[in-house]
C-alpha cells in the first residue's frame, strides 16, 4: 500500500488531520510547491467561493513536527449533491519523490471514504488514476474556467456514487453525499 511508503516515527514524517495550527507552514509549503501560478487554476475559483475546508479529512505531512505537504479536500456541491474537491496537494520541494505526496493522497482518501459520496480532482492522471480516479465524462461536470478534460477526475467512495453526479461544482449549497 503507498501509505505504507511512509513511516510514523523518528526522522520520517507523520501524516495527521490538518490543524489551524499547520496554515503558515502550509501557506509556505504551498507557496514554494506551487510558485506563482498557485491562484490561477480554475479549481482554485471554487474555494475562493468559500468552499468549506475539511480539516477533518484534509492531511497534514509533520517532519519534525513542522508541515511539509498537505492534501487538502473541501465540500463542494455538484448541481444539487455534495462531493469533495480534493486540492490543493502539496509536498514542499526539497521532500518530493519519497512517496509523501501518494501516502498523503491515500491517507485522505481513507479519512473521506466512511462518509460516502465522491471526489473530484483536477490533476495529472498519472498521479491520481492509480488510487481508482478516472476521467468524468466530457461535459458532465464543469468548474467555473477552463480545464483539460484528462486532468477533471471523479474517484467514487461509496457503490453508486457517481450515477447522479452531473452539473456545475459550486460551493456548496445544502447538498447531502449519497
Ligand atoms: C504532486 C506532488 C504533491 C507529488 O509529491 P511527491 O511527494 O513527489 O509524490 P510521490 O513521491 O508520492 O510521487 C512522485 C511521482 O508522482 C508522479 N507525479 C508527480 N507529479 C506529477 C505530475 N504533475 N504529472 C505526472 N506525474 C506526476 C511521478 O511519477 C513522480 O515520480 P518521480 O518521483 O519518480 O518523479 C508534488 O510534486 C508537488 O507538490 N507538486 C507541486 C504541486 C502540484 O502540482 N500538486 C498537484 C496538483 S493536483
Amino acid at each position: 500500500m503507498l501509505a505504507e511508503r511512509v513511516v510514523t516515527a523518528g526522522s520520517k514524517p507523520v501524516l495527521v488531520p490538518e490543524s489551524p495550527a499547520h496554515a503558515p507552514a502550509l501557506e509556505r509549503v504551498l507557496n514554494r510547491a506551487f510558485g506563482p501560478g498557485r491562484f490561477a487554476k480554475t479549481s482554485e475559483r471554487v474555494r475562493e467561493e468559500g468552499a468549506r475546508h475539511r480539516l477533518d479529512l484534509s492531511r497534514a505531512a509533520l517532519l519534525g513536527g513542522g508541515p511539509i505537504g498537505c492534501c487538502r479536500l473541501h465540500d463542494v456541491a455538484v448541481g444539487d449533491s455534495a462531493a469533495l474537491l480534493l486540492g490543493p496537494l502539496a509536498v514542499d520541494p526539497d521532500h518530493q519523490h519519497d512517496g509523501l505526496g501518494a501516502a498523503l493522497v491515500a491517507a485522505t482518501i481513507e479519512a473521506a471514504r466512511p462518509g460516502g459520496g465522491a471526489i473530484i480532482v483536477v490533476g495529472a492522471p498519472a498521479f491520481f488514476a492509480p488510487f481508482g480516479f478516472a476521467a468524468i465524462p466530457k461535459g458532465r461536470i464543469t468548474l467555473p474556467g477552463p480545464v483539460d478534460p484528462a486532468r477533471f477526475m471523479w474517484l467514487a467512495l461509496a457503490e453508486g456514487a457517481l450515477d447522479q453526479l452531473a452539473g456545475a461544482v459550486t460551493a456548496p449549497r445544502a447538498a447531502t453525499r449519497t
